[in-house]
């Protein structure tokens, strides 16, 4: 791979601004192979160098899986002239990898989002053939009939287009609030399979892709990256 600043590769692949990294390598806490890095200007090939940053080793990574709790307000999209969108969410360090959301939450909706430059690896989640399930939290207008829960989870048709089946648990009687759980992730779907029955979404929010959950120490517009084991799980629950 071709050299690049270790500055620039540092904050692409950690937690740490391109700032705090300058800022540890002025302290003399971040090693190339084993050698005290002097400069951010230094260059070196990302794949393989070994990198440790204030004495915890760095893992590169080709391509970058970042979890993202999006909150209110903000559009998945990568631009947007009128909106916020979820990439504003993200350094510009990693937005230069050309990331974008495998998948879209509407701009009401909160919760996990998954932000990727892995084209092949954002299809197949988002491919309903590939089975990845995405749940939700949900509050409504009203309580679910035993007749519509059936219907949800038998595979019910929204304008004409036959849906996989969902599956559903209460979560608060009083609420009205379900947990959902579908692998497709047709446009608007869940408040349409609601609208539907003349009911109505109040609150969405998405806790979990292919049995990761959304880390909850994550205030919203924070993100982190994927962990190792996570990616696994998504790419292994499919
Ligand atoms: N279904 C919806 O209706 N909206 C979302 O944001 C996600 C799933």
């Amino acid at each position: 791979m071709a050299l690049e600043r270790v500055d620039k590769i540092l904050a692409s692949c950690t937690l740490y601004s391109r700032k705090e990294i300058k800022k540890q390598i002025q302290k003399g806490a971040v090693l190339a192979d084993g050698s005290v890095v002097l400069s951010p200007e230094q260059k070196y090939d990302p794949l393989d160098t070994v990198f440790v940053v204030d004495g915890a080793k760095v893992q590169y990574q080709k391509q970058v899986y970042l979890m993202l709790n999006k909150p209110r307000g903000y559009v998945s999209a990568t631009e947007d002239r009128r909106e916020k969108t979820v990439l504003e969410l993200v350094p510009p360090e990693l937005r230069a990898r050309n990331l974008f959301p495998a998948g879209r939450l509407d701009k009401d909706t909160t919760g996990f989002i998954l932000l990727t430059d892995d084209g092949i690896f954002a299809h197949e989640i988002l491919s309903p053939k590939h089975h990845v399930t995405k749940t939700y939290h949900l509050t409504a207008a009203r309580t679910i009939s035993p007749a519509e829960w059936q219907q949800m989870e038998q595979g019910m048709s929204i304008d004409g287009t036959l849906l996989l089946p969902a599956s559903l648990s209460l979560l608060d009687e009083t609420m009205h609030a379900y947990e959902i759980r579908i692998c497709e992730g047709k446009y608007h779907q869940i408040k349409r399979m609601f609208s539907a029955f003349g009911n109505r979404v109040l609150t969405l929010r998405r806790v979990a892709i292919g049995g990761v959950p959304l880390d909850e120490t994550l205030a919203e517009g924070q993100w982190r990256h994927l962990t190792a084991e996570e990616l696994l799980k998504i790419k292994e629950s499919e």
